[in-house]
């Protein structure tokens, strides 16, 4: 078979009025007479298609009666350049093959509860709000690549399979192998580390793995991971080339996917945040900006989120009045039925704008009493993480970590004897931490200590200490959680639907 087909992206390279064609399926369609309008999808994009009676003859229209959600057509038809299409095109068909007739679509218009839509995943992912946030995915996987290989970095892999923890021991999936039990990757840092010593400066791509039972919307047991690795560079190295990476992904996905980041009706403006500097916090100053013993730019964490409260109330009231007037237009039978529509479904919007608004008054005083009582030592919960960010609204480092928190592997800041040289950054709408990272101890004997106090198998970690012997080096890296990213870039609720087959500790399937 040759390839004779377009896809709907590449159309805007076809002339005004030229001859396509297209294959794909029926996202939607609309009738009137003697005209079937369809909203085509390829994988690619949208377009519309008009069917019309005087264009196709009388039996060949009487075919468009059986286009069901979701059937496969090969349409031919004229294209046609118009602003106000779906993707700012139109295909004037002229003929049309139908390959399959889809039973009755198991996803509607109507609104599905989350846990329906997520059995049907292998479904959902054609829907256009899906469709988007995975061509954003692709995107941001293209833009982490460009971005390491234009710098020297090598991508290398680590292994999945493993005999040892990475990370925290408590969180690992065990898995036979052969005679003895093995360990799915939490992270491949630790082999990162034997390559950057090979390599220079490697960066690893893969799945990792955490037996996860928190439900939270933060969590997956299977995410993706990017982790590079440099030999010979420090915490503020490290940290640098965060910030520029970061930078670098979310301009170039911006770039890149207009259409999809208006599908999700996403505000690039908070994206844009990347363009400012990270504030860099130490931990304990951090801790000081949470309990409002500190304030950024005059504004402390208890005035920040008062000030919140204040105008969440206000803009209740202001919503609860507006929807009142909506309905009462909804319901208003002298006038016309598209201005009651219009009214009935500004008044539906309005109360999901209400119940953000409910839930936010209910989180805000319970955020706001963690953070004032929060003590010294531990690690941030997810409010804490939210309560930061806002008060910056751009993407945040926070640095020089209580070494008692963090992993084995943590180098010890010699100023500060408690600390290690780890950074977390935190992204801004309360989205928290995506990336994790920092300097690596080179001190053997240190390792060795903490491998005894984290109660890990000396045996395991021989090679890992081999890096300490042979040619040793200050060094450093993080990982990004790809998935984490998303859920910024894309503003996403949950992130299950960061990943085209979500695994947490209440789904497997499908
Ligand atoms: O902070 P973490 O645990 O750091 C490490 O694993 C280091 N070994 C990375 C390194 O230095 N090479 O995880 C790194 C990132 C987090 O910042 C977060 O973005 C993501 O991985 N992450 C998760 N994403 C989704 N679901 C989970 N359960 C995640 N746990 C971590
Ligand atoms: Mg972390």
């Amino acid at each position: 078979m040759k390839n004779t087909f377009k896809t709907i992206h590449s159309l805007h390279q076809s002339a005004e009025g030229s001859i396509v064609e297209l294959r794909g399926w029926v996202a939607g369609r609309r009738d009137s007479k003697g005209l079937c309008f369809v909203v085509f999808r390829d994988g690619s994009g949208y377009c519309q298609c008009v069917f019309s009676k005087e264009q196709l003859g009388e039996e060949l229209f009487e075919q468009t009666k059986s286009f069901s959600l979701e059937s496969s057509l090969i349409v031919r038809g004229s294209l046609h350049f118009d602003e106000r299409q779906e993707g700012g095109k139109e295909i004037q068909v002229q003929s049309f093959e139908i390959i399959s007739v889809s039973e009755e679509y198991p996803i509607s218009k109507k609104a599905h509860g989350t846990d329906f839509l997520l059995s049907q995943r292998h479904l959902w992912l054609r829907s256009k709000r899906q469709w988007a946030i995975m061509q954003i995915r692709n995107a941001t996987v293209f833009a982490i690549h460009k971005f390491f290989q234009e710098r020297e970095f090598v991508q290398m892999d680590a292994p999945i399979l493993s005999s040892n923890a990475a990370e925290n021991s408590t969180e690992l999936f065990a898995t036979e192998y052969f005679d003895r039990s093995a360990f799915l990757s939490q992270s491949g840092q630790l082999y990162g580390e034997a390559m950057a010593m090979a390599q220079g400066k490697i960066y690893t791509f893969g799945p990792t793995f955490r037996a996860e039972k928190s439900k939270t919307r933060r969590h997956l047991t299977e995410f993706w991971m990017m982790e590079p690795e440099m030999a010979f560079y420090d915490l503020d190295m490290n940290m640098d080339l965060i910030e520029e990476m970061l930078r670098y992904i979310v301009n170039d996905v911006m770039d890149r996917c207009p259409e999809a980041f208006q599908v999700l009706g996403r505000n690039l403006e908070a994206l844009q945040s990347v363009n400012q500097i990270f504030p860099r916090i130490p931990y304990d100053l951090a801790v000081q900006i949470l309990r409002s013993e500190v304030d950024v730019n005059g504004i402390t964490a208890k005035s920040y989120l008062e000030g919140e409260i204040k105008k969440e109330v206000a803009r209740q009231k202001e919503v609860m009045l507006e929807i009142e007037e909506r309905e009462l237009a909804a319901n208003d039978m002298n006038s016309k039925k598209g201005v009651r529509n219009f009214n009935r479904n500004k008044a539906d919007s309005l109360k999901n704008d209400l119940k953000q608004i409910e839930e936010n008054l209910r989180n805000y005083p319970k955020w706001l009493d963690s953070a004032s009582n929060f003590s010294h030592g531990e690690d941030f919960g997810g409010s804490d993480e939210t309560v930061l960010t806002m008060l910056y609204g751009c993407p945040i480092m926070v640095y020089r970590w209580p070494k008692a928190i963090k992993a084995f592997y943590m180098k010890v800041d010699p100023d500060y004897p408690d600390y290690a040289k780890g950074v977390d950054v935190l992204a801004p709408e309360g989205y928290g931490e995506i990336v994790g990272g920092g300097e690596r101890e080179t001190d053997i004997d240190y390792l060795l200590e903490q491998i005894e106090r984290h109660d890990l198998p000396q045996n395991a970690y021989q090679w890992y200490l081999d890096l300490r012997r042979y040619g040793n080096v200050p060094h450093s890296g993080f990982g990004l959680g790809l998935e984490r990213l998303l859920c910024w870039i894309c503003k996403l609720e949950h992130i299950r639907e960061a990943i085209p087959f979500p695994r947490t500790s209440q789904r497997l399937e499908p």
